[in-house]
């Protein structure tokens, strides 16, 4: 009875990992870029909460950079390689405006003159990456 306890744990395990959603999910330059892009936004929610415009200021400039990085790569969920075809080449170019989308929100948080505006900036920034990872964020647990 452990036995085939124990062996259906590890086919359950095999299975879940043989159905993963991507072998190289979670470990592409664009979700390396998103990684930063998250420690940006954790530091820049601790700054808020401390009312500290100047450093929200500063690490803002910072994440604008990744952001305009992000728009070069093709999400895993549209394709693995490089030539994309006619459908993938328009699922593309809905992201890239999904990310210019995001690069507006952060250029407002970068020139944001007082707290009140840096925090509506967060709150259109926590809206475009919703969206984003709705349309074209892979589950790498599925
Ligand atoms: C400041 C805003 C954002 C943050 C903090 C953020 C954060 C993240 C994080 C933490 C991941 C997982 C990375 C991993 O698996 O290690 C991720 C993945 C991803 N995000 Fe974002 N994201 C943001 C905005 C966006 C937007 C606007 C889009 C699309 C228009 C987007 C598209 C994606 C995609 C496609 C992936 C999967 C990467 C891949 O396909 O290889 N993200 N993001």
């Amino acid at each position: 009875m452990k036995k085939l306890l124990l062996s259906t744990i590890l086919s359950i395990s095999f299975i879940s990992s043989a159905f993963a959603a991507h072998p190289q999910c979670g470990e592409t330059e664009l979700a390396n870029i998103m990684g930063n892009m998250k420690d940006n936004m954790k530091a820049i929610k601790g700054a808020a909460k401390a009312d500290d415009f100047e450093k929200i200021n500063a690490i803002a400039k910072q994440l604008l950079v990744d952001v305009q990085k992000a728009e070069q790569y093709v999400p895993l969920a549209i394709s693995d390689k490089k030539e994309l075809n006619q459908e993938q080449q328009k699922e593309f170019d809905d992201y890239k405006n999904g990310i210019a989308n995001l690069e507006k929100a952060v250029t407002s948080l970068t020139t944001a003159t007082n707290i009140e505006e840096q925090k509506a900036a967060l709150g259109k920034i926590g809206k475009a990456a919703k969206k984003g990872h709705k349309a074209f964020k892979m589950d790498c647990d599925e």
